[in-house]
């Protein structure tokens, strides 16, 4: 489903890997390791300074960027909504393709575990973990095969963040997505991912299969930052 082949992006050298369908990938390392500046390459919010990336076998610069962010949606650590209602928040995307229609919104609201009388509520009155249902939700209105998440429950408390993760676990099991997720907390990785990809100082340092790799890590760099 993707593939980059020798992409360097500062502060990311030299990176190669391919992602297939369905595959739940867990992008971890330090802070400042780049895991942020990885993600980004994979809806075009940015482009490498060297190397290629393939989005389904063709360069992702010859995929329009409305069609890939449409296919490859992302979350974010806080939520990306603007003022306003859910409602208005949730038909947005799907609007600007005419692809809008109303009997939408309470599914989408049932795929996030919220009920239907938020529709009509006001985005800035809801609570953060309340805020980040939506904001999957906005995103799951494009139908997208790819969901990229940067730190999806780093803002939120506890419970909250095991709520998200259980709605996120239903999700890319219901629909059967591609997930890329950036995360710090180790618990969440093991849950949601089946495979890691190990970032610390500009490289890729190991690739593995989800919980093998934490459990038995084969350099000294992801055993230390384990221990940590
Ligand atoms: N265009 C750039 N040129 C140089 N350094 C950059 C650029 N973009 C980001 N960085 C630096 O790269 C590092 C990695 O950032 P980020 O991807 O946000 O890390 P992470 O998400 O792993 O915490 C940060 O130290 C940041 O300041
Ligand atoms: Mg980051």
């Amino acid at each position: 489903m993707f593939r980059f082949e020798n992409v360097s992006q500062e502060p990311l050298h030299n990176l190669n890997f391919t992602i297939e369908k369905n595959e739940k990938v867990i992008l971890f390392g330090p802070s400042g390791a780049g895991k942020s500046t990885l993600l980004f390459l994979f809806n075009r919010l940015s482009d490498p300074e060297e190397g290629s990336i393939y989005y389904n076998d063709n360069p992702i610069q010859e995929c329009s960027i409305t069609d890939l962010r449409k296919n490859v949606g992302l979350v974010l650590q806080s939520p990306n909504l603007f003022p306003g209602t859910v409602l208005d928040n949730l038909k947005y995307g799907p609007e600007l393709f005419g692809e809008w229609e109303d009997n939408q919104a309470e599914t989408l609201l049932d795929y996030v575990q919220l009920p239907k009388s938020f529709l009509n509520r006001e985005v800035d009155q809801l609570s953060g973990g309340e805020q980040q249902r939506v904001s999957l939700a906005r995103t799951l209105a494009n139908s997208p095969e790819v969901l990229l998440l940067d730190e999806p429950t780093s803002a939120l408390d506890y419970r909250t963040a095991d709520e998200i993760e259980d709605v996120l676990e239903e999700l890319i099991r219901v629909h059967q997505l591609t997930m890329v997720m950036v995360t710090h907390n180790l618990n969440q990785a093991r849950r949601l991912g089946d495979r890691g990809l190990f970032i610390m100082d500009g490289r890729l340092q190991e690739d593995g299969k989800f919980p093998d790799m934490l459990d038995h890590p084969k350099t000294n760099k992801l055993s230390e930052f384990l221990e940590e």
